[in-house]
């Protein structure tokens, strides 16, 4: 399978060799497998004792190389989850996390999180299409759909970790769609994109986490009053997104451009705020590349982090392998803000889609699926000049030329693809 991929994409490939090493040597006879990763300190070891076909004979590694003598990170409590590690997948929509992303990280003991976007698109026979599009928000945010994928999540999990939904406010038949994750058995759910001010009234007494997503001290002071007014209740951690993240942005353009609302200048704030209320945990997001960003966080006064850009780069990730090769292919001048539907600007790979867009010949927007409300109808998309349901399903799906690739600020820095695990180790140097 890692060498199938390889041939697709024409990206570098560098199998996981685990701690076996009779396995790595395997590895390397695989057609396409340009070498190994001997991330794992165990191999590390192991390679120094044993000459590997086609490498010098590792001398001594350093002990830092080996994650020798690193801080254990401190574990994440949320509500009635007590985690391994303070990190959460970010959600990611159309399709780039469903059961099998979220099910891998979970199974390392972080936070795994399906997207609750487009998810009849995972099941066609499962819903009702029109010219190959579902039809309507039930068709396209379906219901039996996420619970299949959430179901699937949980099984992969292994019992370990948790997983959780994330779901954007902004959605046609949002409150049904928390109602069928609630039911379908997720842990956490996470809601951006507007402020969830009725989130708890729709999972009543159930026992999931909620944590908003916010991108101000002010958004969760108002969150706080309002649930606590009107449901007695508070968010059982919040989630911080800051400008360099992936996809819809809670900021202006020119907000994202002043370093006043950079992550690190708005975690301050929030924490003061959140202190006003309790001491759940603050989760920053945006950005947050490797230990040393989530331990300099962690000092800041997070309680943990969300990380997103750095899982499409893994094998697990759920979008097509053409999905992974746009963004790890990209440059640093390719990842720019584009406007979206939605009405919040987004961050993506400016690739097909922009350059038909100003040739004119862009997909035709039809409207099908009826998918956020502040399009209203497509009247967003007409303004903006494409359907974001049919452009994100595209890009999911591997259409290179009228897909929309979201990737967070940092998606040029991706350059192979890694297993969850071995990603996992890597970010809390836990081997
Ligand atoms: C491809 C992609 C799709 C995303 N889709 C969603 C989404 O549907 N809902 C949401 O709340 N956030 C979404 N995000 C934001 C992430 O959940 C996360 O908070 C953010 O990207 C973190 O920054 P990072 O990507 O630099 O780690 C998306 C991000 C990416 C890269």
């Amino acid at each position: 399978m890692p060498a199938e991929i390889h041939r697709r994409t024409g990206l570098p490939l560098l199998a996981e060799a685990e701690k076996d090493l009779a396995r790595a040597k395997e590895l390397l006879q695989i057609e396409g497998v340009k070498g190994l990763q001997l991330r794992s300190p165990l191999l590390l070891h192991a390679a120094a004792a044993v000459e590997l076909p086609g490498f010098s004979k590792l001398a001594s590694i350093p002990s830092v190389v080996l994650g020798e003598g690193v801080k254990p990170l401190p574990r994440l409590k949320i509500r009635n989850l007590d985690l391994p590690y303070p990190i959460i997948q970010g959600g990611m929509g159309v399709g780039v996390s469903w059961e099998g992303l979220a099910g891998a990280v979970a199974r390392t003991g972080c936070v795994g999180i399906v997207s609750a976007i487009g998810t009849g698109n995972h099941f066609p026979d499962m819903v009702e299409l029109r010219q190959g599009r579902p039809l309507g928000p039930e068709n396209l945010n379906n219901s039996e759909a996420l619970a299949r994928i959430v179901k699937e999540a949980i099984r992969r999990s292994e019992g370990k970790g948790a997983v959780g939904v994330n779901i954007l406010c902004a959605i046609q038949g949002y409150e049904r769609v928390v109602r069928a994750s609630v039911d379908a058995g997720a842990q956490l759910i996470i809601s951006g994109a507007g402020l969830p001010l009725n989130l708890p009234g729709y999972v009543g007494d159930a026992d999931v986490a909620l944590l908003p997503i916010v991108s101000s001290a002010r958004a969760l002071g108002l969150i706080c009053k309002t649930w606590q007014r009107k449901f007695n209740r508070l968010p059982d951690a919040v989630v911080l997104e800051g400008p360099e993240s992936g996809g819809h942005q809670g900021f202006s353009a020119e907000q994202i451009a002043d370093p006043a609302f950079s992550l690190e200048a708005l975690l301050g704030p929030v924490v003061e705020e959140r202190n006003k209320w309790g001491d759940f945990p603050v989760i920053v997001a945006g950005g947050v590349w490797d230990r040393a960003d989530i331990d300099r966080f962690l000092a800041l006064g997070a309680g943990g982090v969300q990380i997103a850009t750095r899982f499409i780069g893994t094998l697990e990730c759920d979008a097509d392998a053409n999905f992974k090769e746009v963004i790890l292919k990209a440059e640093k001048k390719d990842i720019q803000l584009v406007k979206s539907p939605v009405g919040m600007p987004g961050r993506a790979v400016v690739a097909g889609l922009q350059a038909s867009m100003l040739d004119g010949t862009a997909p035709k927007i039809r409207c099908i699926s009826d998918c956020v409300s502040p399009c209203e109808h497509g009247v967003g998309a007409r303004e903006v000049g494409y359907c974001i349901a049919d452009r994100l399903e595209d890009a999911r799906s591997g259409k290179k030329a009228t897909g929309l690739f979201f990737t967070g600020s940092n998606g040029w820095k991706l350059k192979e693809l890694v297993s969850v695990r071995e990603l996992v180790a890597e970010l809390t140097q836990d081997f």
